[in-house]
């Protein structure tokens, strides 16, 4: 039976990948970003099996809305994709900004929070699987980084949700990749991770059999 996997932060970078591989294994995917034209082209590409919900995933109404949405539409959750994160501008502690190490905290720890709290009644009928994109940035130390902070609540938060889900059958992943060619950088790096690297890495836990939980896949550029 074909199963649907519902992505945030869909519209670039390593959530669109992800949506279009998954569409390629024959999954149906609900697609959560901000930018509707984005969503909205990625969904019309991929056609009926694709479903384009733009909201903002730090609000946490919108989010439970999007998710029972994409539920009702294709009538079943098999597996989430916590994906949607940010970067920093201002680094350091002494020298960072906090204003705006709130609005990251709000989507790189609180959404991650928002989407397993609130998808994982759809997942459990399911048995299902969550994903969630931590970082090598969240095993390793950087001088001042709140940004590698923030990676590190999702990796703990990851095994914890996974003991807490094996409870039921579910399964949790904690995808760790080093850098990637996305548009989180202003130049390109094609030495670098690609999306679709990411992408098969996400494919890979998936594709497990029900006796195996992937707890973490942690990528490495090659250059
Ligand atoms: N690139 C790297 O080197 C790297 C390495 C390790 C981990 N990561 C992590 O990988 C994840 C994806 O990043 P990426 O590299 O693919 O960068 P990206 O292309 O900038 O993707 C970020 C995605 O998050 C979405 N997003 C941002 N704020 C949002 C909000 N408030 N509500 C809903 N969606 C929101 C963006 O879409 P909209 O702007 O349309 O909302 C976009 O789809 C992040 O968690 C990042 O920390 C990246």
């Amino acid at each position: 039976m074909t199963k649907t996997i519902l992505i945030t932060g869909a519209s670039t970078g390593i959530g669109e990948a992800t949506a279009r591989a998954a569409s390629v294994a024959g999954w149906r995917v609900v697609l959560l970003a901000r930018s509707k034209d984005k969503l909205d082209a990625l969904a019309q590409e991929i056609g009926d099996t694709a479903l384009a919900l733009p909201c903002d995933v730090t609000d946490r109404a919108a989010l439970r809305a999007a998710i029972e949405e994409g539920v009702s539409h294709f009538g079943e959750l098999n597996a989430v994709f916590a994906n949607a994160g940010r970067g920093i501008n201002k680094p350091g502690v002494e020298n960072g900004d906090p204003d705006e190490w709130r609005e990251m905290i709000d989507l790189n720890v609180m959404s991650v929070l928002y989407t397993a709290h609130e998808s994982i009644p759809h997942l459990k009928p399911t048995k299902g699987h969550f994903i969630v994109t931590g970082s090598k940035a969240g095993r390793d130390y950087f001088k001042g980084s709140v940004y590698s902070a923030s990676k590190w609540f999702v990796h703990g938060f990851a095994e914890n949700l996974a003991e807490e889900m094996r409870d039921w059958g579910g399964r949790c992943t904690v995808i760790a990749p080093g850098m990637v060619d996305t548009p989180l950088f202003d130049e390109p790096k094609p030495t670098k991770l690609q999306p679709s690297d990411i992408a098969s890495a996400v494919m890979f836990a998936l594709d497990q059999p029900e006796t195996s939980a992937v707890r973490e896949i942690y990528l490495m550029p090659n250059d």
